[in-house]
């Protein structure tokens, strides 16, 4: 698949894989695109980054490699490691064979067949399709050696291996890393991107994402469902109700044949959009009616 050629051709390849793409959005995807540059999404949980780097492998029918990042995260996880295990059973074969020949020995060892790829080096490999994208999904819960080490991949799209010499990418691939700003990543890393914060979406495209996700939902209740949510978001809670908790809330709703919110309802299935008992508490009973109240006010026609 060819490279899209407008922002508008970004949107619709994106629109195509169900996902509701902003212009704005739809710009920073484009030129990361036409200047081969590294995308850096931030935002918080639940408003469509990894999802992001899924739609656009799929709608450019490009591999997706994920590096998911966590704490403690090293290069031997991240580009590659040696078979160990495969190795020592080498070893012992040749030994029980008799007349190790110990250089050929080590070469053997250190050959393609005893390394295990992570997705860093994975990414650098040429790929049936085209470059891959490479989804380096949550960095902010790495630490600041291994994003010092990312920047030096990312600058030059190759990685070493000692013993086998430097693999780079034949071309670089689409690169798309996010953060949910659980701390702040380093300026030199966001320097080498394009960035660009995701927001929650507004209501309008908040809807446009439930058709997209949630097509079986009623016009009446998606609408109910959005206005509560958006609503939810200005109260002051520890974890804010994501658009991937607006669709799981949907689909809940729909499985218990729920037509139109109700405080009861909102009472039984919270849980689908809030996680946290703190903010369960605060929200059950009358907060919970009086934001469905001001919910609906929203919706009446002015
Ligand atoms: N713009 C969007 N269009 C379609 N679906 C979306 C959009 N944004 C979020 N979603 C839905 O929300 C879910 C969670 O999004 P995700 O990408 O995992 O969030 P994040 O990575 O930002 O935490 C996705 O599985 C997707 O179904
Ligand atoms: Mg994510």
């Amino acid at each position: 698949m060819t490279q899209p050629q407008t922002i508008e051709g970004v949107q619709g390849l994106l629109s195509d894989q169900g996902y509701v793409c902003g212009r704005d959005l739809g710009t920073v995807v484009f030129l990361s695109l036409r200047l081969g540059r590294p995308l850096f999404l931030e935002g918080e949980a639940g408003v469509g980054k990894t999802e992001i780097a899924k739609a656009l492998s799929a709608a450019l029918g490009r591999r997706l490699i994920r590096l998911q990042c966590y704490e403690g995260l090293d290069s031997a996880s991240a580009v590659y490691e040696w078979n160990f295990a495969e190795q020592m059973i080498a070893i012992r074969t040749a030994e029980a064979a008799g007349g190790v020949d110990r250089g050929h020995l080590k070469d053997e060892l250190f050959s393609d067949e005893y390394l295990i790829e992570r997705p860093l080096l994975q990414a650098m490999r040429p790929q049936a399709g085209g470059a891959p994208v490479l989804l380096i999904d949550e960095l902010d819960r790495t630490d600041e050696p291994f994003e010092a080490f990312l920047l030096e991949a990312l600058s030059d799209f190759q990685v070493t291996i000692p013993e086998l010499g430097t693999v780079k990418a034949p071309e670089p691939p689409i690169v798309i890393v996010t953060s949910n700003r659980t701390r702040e990543v380093h300026d030199a890393l966001k320097r080498r991107c394009l960035y660009h914060w995701v927001d929650y979406p507004t209501f309008d495209r908040e809807i446009e994402i439930l058709q997209a996700r949630a097509p079986e939902a009623a016009d009446s209740l998606s609408r109910e469902v959005v206005a509560f949510v958006q609503r939810l978001r200005t109260e002051d809670l520890f974890k804010k109700p994501g658009v991937a908790e607006t669709i799981d809330w949907a689909k809940c709703l729909l499985a218990l044949d729920v037509i139109s919110l109700s405080p009861e309802v909102i009472a039984d299935t919270l849980g689908a959009i809030l996680k946290y008992q703190d903010d369960i508490q605060q929200i059950q009973g009358s907060e919970a009616k009086r934001i469905l109240d001001e919910a609906k006010a929203s919706l009446e026609p002015a």
